[in-house]
C-alpha cells in the first residue's frame, strides 16, 4: 500500500460524502468519482496554469486539464481578460454575433476537412448531430464505430463505448433501446479487414464510419500505419462518409488536429474541448455540400438555445490565438515526450511490464506486456496495479486521470520542473506497488 503521512483530504471527504446524497454518485460525470481506481475523489477549489488545488489546500500537477480543454494551462490570464471584457456585453444573445464568425473562420482555416461549421454546446451534441447528418446526407441508417471509441453518451453510440462505460463495467447502458443500437455496427480499432467485411455484408446501408483518429477513450492508442488511409478508401468505395471525432484530438494533436498530422481528410469532423477554451462548446463541420443540409440552410434539423454563446466563443477564440503562435506544438511535443518516455523508463527500471507513448500533447501508459492496438489489448492491463499507481501519485501531488482507459493531457503551462517532479514521484510509487 502506498501512503504518505502528510496527505490530508478531510474536507474533500466531507464535501464528497454530502454530494453523494445530492447527486447520483456525488458527481456530474461518472469517471470523476474514482470508481475504477478506488479511494475518495478529490474536491477541487481552484486551478491555475498546470496546477490544481483541492479544498484541503493540497496542490497537484494536473495531467487531466479539465479533460482536455486546458491546453494553454488553466485560467490563462489572456483568456480570463478576454472573458471579463466579453462579460460586460452580456452572457448570452440567442442571436447571430460576430464572435461566431471569428471562431468559425479560425476552425475552417485550421482543420482541413472543415468548409462550414455549426457550433453546439458539447462533444456529445456534436457527435449526435453529425450522426443525423451522416444519415440525412446518405439516406442510409447504419454506422460503423470502433470498440473502445467514445463519441459522447447519445443512445446510438453507447455500444462498446470505452472509458466511462468500461470503467463502470457496463457493457451497455440500460435505457438504450435495442432498436437504436441495431444500426450501430462495431469493429476492433486498427482492424481494416473487419471494416471491409462489414461493408461487404452491408454494401448499400452504411451511412459512414466514425472514429477517434487517435484514441483517448480506451487509454492512449495510435492508428497503425495505413489504417486511416484504408478507412478513407473503403468509405469512398462504398459511397459512405468518413467522420473523424476530433473532440479530444482537435487542436491537440496539431493545430489542424489528427487529420492534419496524418494527412487524411475525412468528410466531416466533430470538435469540442479545446475549441471552448474551458467553456462549453462543441462543433461539427465538414464539406460544404454536406453541411448545407443543416437547418435552416437545409432540412436536417438541429438547434440550440445557448449555441454560439458569446462567452464560450470568446474563450475559444483566445485559446486558438494562443495556440496558433510559432513553437507551441513543438513545445507541447517536447514536454510530453519527456514525460512519456521518462515514465516508461522509470516503470521498466522498477521491473514493471509497461507499454505506452505520446503524440503531441496526449500520452498514456498501460500496465501490460502486450503491444496495444485496440481495446481488447488495452484490457490486458493490470487494473489493480494502475489503481495503486494512481493513488500513490495522487498522494504525492500528481493528478492523473482516474482510469487506465483514459489518455493523459499536458499543456503549455507544464514546465520541465513539473515533469521532473512527476517522474521523481513515479519512481517512488513504482518501487512500492
Ligand atoms: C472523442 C470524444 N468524443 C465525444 C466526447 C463527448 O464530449 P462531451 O463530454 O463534451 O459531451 C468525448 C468526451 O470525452 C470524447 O473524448
Amino acid at each position: 500500500m502506498v501512503t504518505t503521512t502528510s496527505f490530508n483530504t478531510a474536507k474533500s471527504e466531507e464535501i464528497f460524502s454530502a454530494a453523494q446524497k445530492l447527486m447520483p454518485g456525488g458527481v456530474s460525470s461518472p469517471v470523476r468519482a474514482f470508481k475504477s481506481v478506488g479511494g475518495q475523489p478529490i474536491v477541487f477549489d481552484r486551478v491555475q496554469g498546470a496546477y490544481a488545488w483541492d479544498v484541503d489546500g493540497n496542490k497537484y500537477i494536473d495531467y487531466i486539464g479539465t479533460w482536455g480543454p486546458a491546453i494553454c494551462g488553466h485560467a490563462h490570464p489572456e483568456v480570463l481578460a478576454a472573458l471579463q471584457q466579453a462579460l460586460q456585453k452580456g452572457t448570452s444573445f440567442g442571436a447571430p454575433c460576430l464572435l461566431e464568425n471569428i471562431l468559425a473562420e479560425m476552425v475552417i482555416e485550421a482543420v482541413p476537412s472543415v468548409e462550414m461549421v455549426r457550433f453546439v454546446n458539447s462533444g456529445t451534441e456534436a457527435c449526435m448531430s453529425v450522426l443525423r447528418l451522416m444519415r440525412a446526407f446518405t439516406d442510409r441508417e447504419k454506422i460503423v464505430k470502433f470498440e473502445g471509441c467514445y463519441h459522447g453518451h447519445a443512445d446510438m453510440f453507447l455500444v462498446k463505448a470505452g472509458s466511462g462505460v468500461a470503467t463502470l463495467g457496463l457493457p451497455d447502458s440500460p435505457g438504450v433501446p435495442k432498436s437504436t443500437t441495431n444500426s450501430t455496427l462495431t469493429a476492433p480499432y486498427n482492424d481494416l479487414e473487419a471494416v471491409k467485411t462489414l461493408f461487404a455484408n452491408n454494401p448499400d446501408s452504411i451511412a459512414g464510419v466514425i472514429l477517434e483518429p487517435v484514441v483517448g477513450n480506451s487509454g492512449f492508442i495510435t492508428p497503425d500505419a495505413g489504417f486511416l488511409e484504408g478507412l478513407r478508401e473503403i468509405t469512398k468505395q462504398y459511397g459512405a462518409l468518413l467522420v473523424f471525432d476530433e473532440v479530444m484530438t482537435g487542436f491537440r494533436i496539431s493545430y489542424g488536429g489528427a487529420q492534419a498530422k496524418f494527412g487524411v481528410t475525412p468528410d466531416l469532423t466533430t470538435l469540442g474541448k479545446v475549441i471552448g477554451g474551458g467553456l462549453p462548446v462543441g462543433a461539427y463541420g465538414g464539406r460544404a455540400d454536406i453541411m448545407s443540409m443543416v437547418a435552416p440552410a437545409g432540412a436536417m434539423y438541429q438547434a440550440g438555445t445557448l449555441s454560439g454563446n458569446p462567452l464560450a466563443m470568446t474563450a475559444g477564440i483566445k485559446t486558438l490565438e494562443l495556440l496558433n503562435k510559432p513553437g507551441t506544438y513543438e513545445q507541447l511535443d517536447r514536454i510530453t515526450k519527456k514525460l512519456a518516455t521518462g515514465m516508461l523508463q522509470v516503470a521498466k527500471d522498477a521491473g514493471h511490464d509497461v507499454v505506452g507513448g505520446q503524440l503531441s500533447a496526449m500520452f498514456g501508459m498501460f500496465f501490460t506486456n502486450t503491444s496495444v492496438h485496440n481495446y481488447d489489448d488495452a484490457k490486458t492491463s493490470d487494473l489493480k496495479k494502475f489503481g495503486r499507481f494512481h493513488r500513490g501519485m495522487l498522494e504525492r501531488g500528481i493528478y492523473l486521470a482516474p482510469s487506465q482507459f483514459e489518455a493523459g493531457f499536458t499543456s503549455l503551462a507544464h514546465t520541465d520542473e513539473d515533469i521532473d517532479a512527476t517522474l521523481a514521484a513515479a519512481q517512488e510509487v513504482l518501487a512500492e506497488i
